[in-house]
């Protein structure tokens, strides 16, 4: 469904994504996981087509990324880290734009945008984007993609700005997603999400995949028999060291 074969991105001598391979099945929430600069974005740019692969492929939904991008762009949702939006727009000129992009019919992605607004308090799609905070953008943004019905989900640290209604809204409907064979990439820095979540998790360091599998299957293949994730974290990224020490230096 989603599927990433031998993934490399190089930025110079930067081996940015370094030989990633994966696949996530339908209905599965995937987390992917890693240190700040581990490769997350960057991988999740080739999975999405915005960013060319400097060697290896990306399969979505059935379709090769290199032949087929513009028919896997139509069917999938992308939340970006950082929303781009047009700062002149109002939030509603914005979900009319999408929707005629996408060419969605009027009546029924008006009754979307009403149903998802609610769940998300979003009231403030008459207000000019340039005046929305981080959280209120993030909000437009799902809004803008979840309205789609998207067939397969990506999303780069999607609850960072939201308040807790609207991040726990937004978890139950990936569960609600996956129940309909979408599968969903996921990044994010909270592990407690990741590990309630995801139904498996990549953890990658330095552009390389250092685990894979459920939480019964990294708890296993580390040792951490009654270990977190962040225990298992900080041991296979070895970012766990010394940092006692070097708090107490501080
Ligand atoms: N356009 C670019 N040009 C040069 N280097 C880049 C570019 N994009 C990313 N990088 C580098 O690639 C590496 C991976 O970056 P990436 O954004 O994928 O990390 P990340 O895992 O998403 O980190 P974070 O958790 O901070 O979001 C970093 O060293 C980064 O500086
Ligand atoms: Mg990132």
């Amino acid at each position: 469904m989603i599927e990433a074969i031998n993934l490399v991105k190089t930025f110079g001598s930067l081996r940015a994504v370094d030989g990633v391979s994966f696949q996530i099945r339908p209905g599965e929430i995937y987390g992917f996981l890693g240190p700040n600069g581990a490769g997350k974005t960057t991988t999740l740019r080739m999975l999405t087509g915005t960013l060319f692969p400097t060697s290896g492929s990306v399969r979505v939904l059935g379709m090769e990324m290199s032949h087929q991008e513009i028919a896997i762009k139509r069917a999938i949702g992308v939340v970006p880290d950082e929303p781009r939006l047009y700062d002149n727009l109002k939030g509603a000129e914005y979900i009319d734009f999408v929707s005629d992009i996408y060419r969605l019919d009027k009546k029924v992605n008006q009754a979307e945008v009403k149903e998802l607004s609610q769940a998300f308090g979003i009231d403030f799609l008459d207000k000019a984007i340039g005046e929305y905070s981080h959280g209120m953008k993030q909000k437009l943004m799902l809004l803008s993609v979840l309205m789609r019905h998207p067939r397969a989900l990506f999303l780069d640290e999607p609850t960072v700005g939201l308040d807790a209604r609207s991040a726990r809204i937004l978890k139950m409907l990936f569960e609600k997603y996956a129940g309909e064979q979408v599968p969903i990439f996921l990044t994010t820095h909270i592990l407690e999400i990741a590990e309630k979540m995801c139904h498996r998790i990549a953890i990658i360091n330095q552009g390389k995949l250092v685990a894979e599998g459920t939480m019964a299957e990294l708890r296993q293949k580390t040792g951490e028999e009654k270990g977190t994730l962040e225990d298992i974290f900080l041991q296979v990224t070895g970012t766990g060291e010394n940092i006692e020490e070097l708090v107490r230096e501080l």
